[in-house]
């Protein structure tokens, strides 16, 4: 099975130029790219941060841009989103039934589930006691079927100074569900702005550097973002193997034959 991770769309004001980039741009390139590579995807996964101020135009914008992918999606909310304003705008998205953005997608692979981490009015993520029953109860139905989790918020420290205390308030609730229930092969994640990857508790985790500039490895002052080339994740999973690349969809590198050793491009 073949998905696409897509995160930090950060979508402004049509025209806005932030940090040297123009997101509608970028991501009708990330929709080419997508279209015309991996048509064959089963699902597209935006982990948050669709809008970057939360407004109602962003996510009309969003759609009119969503309605070229070729891809099925499914749209979680970050930090700089409104949960509102999404639902208003995606009302065949999902939610969970207690008005968050939560939903599944089962597959002949497992189990695919979207969770919302959004504190409105905070950087940093929560789970309350709604949202976390929510996913028990989700996990107890996969039963023996594999559980990939995606959220936006970093449910683990990630050694990074400034971003550490933005992520997801309280993981250890979150990781007390997963690992009681022992059926989840991944956790995906966004909010970060880096490709990072480890484990948590046994779990393999990964965070996409995704659509918007890059926050730097070290954190000091105000030099804290610089202009790296976006990327979106390609996530094979078969049986019991998870493999993941990252595309660098704007990048144009020379290209040289190896049968003729000559330039190409
Ligand atoms: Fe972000």
């Amino acid at each position: 099975m073949k998905i696409i991770q897509v995160t930090d769309v950060h979508l402004g004001r049509r025209g806005e130029i932030r940090y040297g980039a123009d997101l509608h741009e970028r991501l009708g390139r990330c929709i080419d790219h997508i279209n015309a590579r991996h048509g064959d995807a089963t699902l597209c996964i935006f982990t948050g941060d669709l809008a970057d101020g939360g407004d109602t135009q962003a996510y009309v914008d969003l759609k009119a841009a969503l309605d070229r992918l070729s891809v099925p999606y499914r749209l979680l909310p970050g930090n700089h989103d409104r949960r509102a304003n999404l639902i208003a705008a995606f009302p065949e998205n999902g939610t969970d039934g207690n008005g968050f953005v939560q939903s599944v997608f089962d597959t002949p692979e497992g189990r695919l589930v979207f969770l919302d981490s959004l504190a409105e009015g905070r950087v940093s993520g929560e789970l309350c006691d709604n949202r976390l029953g929510w996913l028990d109860a989700m996990l107890t139905e996969a039963a023996s079927k594999t559980a990939y989790i995606f959220l936006h918020h970093p449910p683990v420290e990630l050694g990074l100074t400034l971003l550490d205390p933005l992520g997801l308030e309280q993981p250890q609730r979150l990781i007390d569900v997963l690992t009681r229930h022992g059926n989840v092969g991944y956790i995906f994640f966004g909010h970060v702005h880096r490709d990072i990857a480890g484990t948590v508790a046994g779990i393999p985790f990964s965070a996409q550097r995704g659509l918007h500039a890059r926050f730097m490895l070290d954190l000091v002052g105000d030099e804290m973002v610089e202009q790296a080339p976006p990327a979106y994740s390609l996530i094979l999973i078969d049986g019991a193997r998870v493999v993941i690349h990252s595309c660098d969809f704007l990048e144009q590198w020379p290209l040289w034959s190896p049968a003729t050793g000559q330039r190409v491009r």
